[in-house]
């Protein structure tokens, strides 16, 4: 188990550049296991959920070659239809995987992913809408049994009940070898998913409306080779960000994707630092002290504000001038960071889905424990701002989202050590 030792109070001053996006490199290897060839993704980010998908893409009898940042995958010769269950603990997305088996192979056997660190979180819908795709499926002990007697999945109509990310790759990831035409209604519109239905397209799939909330899928017999770079990472982006936002100094993001930060950006830019954006790139310079945001601020579905970024802002604002409002809406158990920024000094109330964050002058460092990925991303925010060292243990919830994460902070100033 290793830790971050973080020093904090210095200002952050340079230019970092983006990763890819993991919630798009993601669903992409599955999308890979549909393809009856070789893909290159290009812009694949160095993570441990990455190379956790990529032991499953091998164990499908894919031959998927992690190299710097670019993920070569070979699905011609796809020989397996069941993901083992040690893999399918390693990371929830795994799920992902079903709608790509299915529509491949016909079948598909999974385990349930199971509660995890933001609390249950149930695959209800997924399952409903594979099978009115015509997949029969059975739970048998914690173990899914997937089977679509004729071997190939139907388009079919479909209304989500909510905007689930994950159910609507699921769905696109099984329609487009489907027989027919699929339409999912409420479709989640996160630009990952639109960064899914590019790579698709490009191996030859037939799909629109993507980034509307109704998207149109007409299936295809075969998909075919191609060279795809993943878009950049957002959630990496508005980490960076409130890091800036809580130390002071100035930064350049590069490789940014600005249109789809925009809902972060807005709400960032109430707490008086100074935000522009152009050509790919973002630059913040604090000036003064950080002021609270007033509206509250609600997580939302895309286009709203991120709930990946809810932990990383209420960092900045744990030492903002005045009282900012949280409002979580899409994850139930997602202030775990609070305890630990408490512990740090902060003035945060949770009631139910509010989170209430009374400014303090300053936090000072304390032995933390990162809880959950963003959470564990929060406290080093927190950590790069607040006076004196802190000890950030559990931090492989971090690697499983930031590359190079130590160095990136390291190289703009910031004084955090891997032990
Ligand atoms: C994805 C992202 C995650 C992000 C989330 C919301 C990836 C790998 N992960 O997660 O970083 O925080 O979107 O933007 O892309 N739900 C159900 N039944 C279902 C499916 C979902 O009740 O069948 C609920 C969930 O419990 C949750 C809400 O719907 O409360 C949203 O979940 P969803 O959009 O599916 O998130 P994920 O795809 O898991």
């Amino acid at each position: 188990m290793q830790d971050f030792i973080i020093t904090g109070g210095n200002r952050l001053s340079g230019e970092i550049t983006l990763q890819g996006s993991k919630n798009s490199t993601l669903p992409i290897m599955a999308g890979a296991f549909l393809v009856n060839g070789k893909c290159t993704l290009l812009n694949c980010p160095k993570l441990t959920d990455v190379y956790s998908a990529s032991r499953i893409l091998n164990c499908l009898g894919s031959i998927c070659r992690l190299k710097n940042n670019c993920a070569e995958i070979d699905s011609t010769a796809v020989s397996d239809s069941v993901i083992p269950e040690n893999l399918m603990r390693e990371m929830r997305s795994s799920i992902m995987f079903m709608g790509a088996i299915l529509g491949r192979m016909g079948e598909c056997t999974v385990s349930i992913p199971g509660g995890c660190e933001l609390g249950p979180r149930p695959i209800d819908m997924h399952l409903t809408a594979l099978s009115k795709m015509g997949a029969e499926i059975t739970d048998r002990h914690g173990k899914i049994f997937c089977k679509i007697p004729d071997g190939r999945a139907r388009g079919a109509r479909i209304s989500l009940s909510f905007p689930s990310v994950g159910a609507t790759e699921n769905i696109i990831l099984c329609a487009v070898l489907a027989d027919g035409e699929t339409v999912i209604n409420n479709a989640a519109r996160e630009p990952e998913i639109c960064d899914l239905c590019g790579f698709l397209r490009s191996c030859g799939a037939k799909i629109k409306g993507d980034g509307e909330s109704r998207i149109i899928i007409e299936g295809v017999r075969e998909l075919h080779s191609c060279e795809y770079t993943v878009m950049p990472d957002r959630i990496a982006g508005a980490t960076y960000l409130s890091m800036t936002a809580a130390t002071g100094g100035e930064i350049i993001l590069k490789n940014a994707c600005i249109a789809e930060t925009e809902p972060f950006i807005s709400v960032l830019e109430q707490t008086g630092c100074r935000i522009y954006s152009a050509d790919n790139r973002i630059y913040i310079r604090r000036i003064g002290r950080l002021k609270s945001v007033k509206d509250r601020i609600r997580t939302m579905p895309h286009p709203g504000f991120p709930t990946d970024a809810q932990a990383v802002l209420m960092a900045a604002l744990v030492t903002a001038d005045g009282t900012s409002v949280f409002e979580e809406n899409i994850f139930d158990c997602r202030y775990r960071h609070t305890d630990a920024l408490i512990k740090m000094g902060a003035d945060i109330q949770v009631m139910g889905k509010a989170a209430v964050i009374r400014g303090v002058p300053r936090l000072h460092g304390a032995e933390i424990e990162a809880t959950d990925l963003r959470g564990g991303a929060a406290m080093a925010v927190a950590a790069l701002a607040a006076e004196g060292i802190t000890k950030l243990s559990c931090i492989s919830h971090i690697d499983r989202g930031y590359e190079n994460f130590e160095k990136i902070i390291s190289a703009v100033g910031g004084k955090i050590r891997r032990e």
